[in-house]
């Protein structure tokens, strides 16, 4: 286990006495985080997609614990020197706590020591909360596509980091 992505601190919206836990996903987590995928997406991704990311040296997934409850999970693909994040999760009960910034910071840490330059998403146009959080970690967007998003039918604003970031969250 790659020593960043095992990290645990104490946030300053979660409670003194809980510290939360960011670590790798494991096979054991895909239960739960695919009944969290489905309670939250009109289009989740299934257990097994997850189970086959896991098995791929290029994708990368973290999970985020509070008092040993699974609060959030985030990933990306890697491909050369571009990681694709393909999904970022904060369960209901554990939003606006700094949980998804944390993880997201985590992940990036974790890919720039792997020799990724730039992240790139695909965000639902209307996601104004996921918007202002990857704003908030540099993210820009830099396209758009139509339509791409099914059930219901939305635009994708592609956001890019900038080029050349570096080392620097
Ligand atoms: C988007 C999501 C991951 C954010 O997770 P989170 O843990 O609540 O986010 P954080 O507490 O780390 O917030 C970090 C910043 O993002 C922005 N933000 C987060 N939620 C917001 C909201 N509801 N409204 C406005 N800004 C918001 C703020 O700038 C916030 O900083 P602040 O709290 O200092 O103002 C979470 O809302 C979620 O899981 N949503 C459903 C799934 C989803 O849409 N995922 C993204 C798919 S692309």
């Amino acid at each position: 286990m790659d020593a960043q992505t095992d990290s645990t601190f104490r946030s300053e919206k979660t409670p003194a006495s809980d510290a939360l836990m960011i670590r790798p996903m494991r096979r054991e987590d895909i239960p739960l985080v695919a009944g969290i995928e489905r309670q939250i997406y009109s289009l989740p991704w299934s257990g097994r997609a997850f189970s086959e990311a896991l098995q791929r040296d290029y994708y990368l997934f973290l999970t985020a614990w509070h008092a040993g409850v699974l609060a959030g999970y985030c990933g990306f693909q890697r491909s050369f020197e571009i990681a694709d994040i393909t999904n970022v999760t904060v369960t209901d009960r554990y939003r606006r706590r700094g949980i998804g910034r944390r993880m997201l910071e985590v992940l990036m840490q974790t890919g720039f020591a792997q020799g990724v330059e730039r992240f790139t998403l695909e965000v639902r146009s209307s996601n104004a909360p996921a918007i202002a959080l990857y704003t908030s970690l540099g993210f820009r967007q830099e396209g758009i596509r139509r339509g791409y998003y099914e059930s219901p039918k939305e635009d994708a604003l592609i956001l890019w980091t900038p080029e050349k970031r570096g080392n620097q969250i």
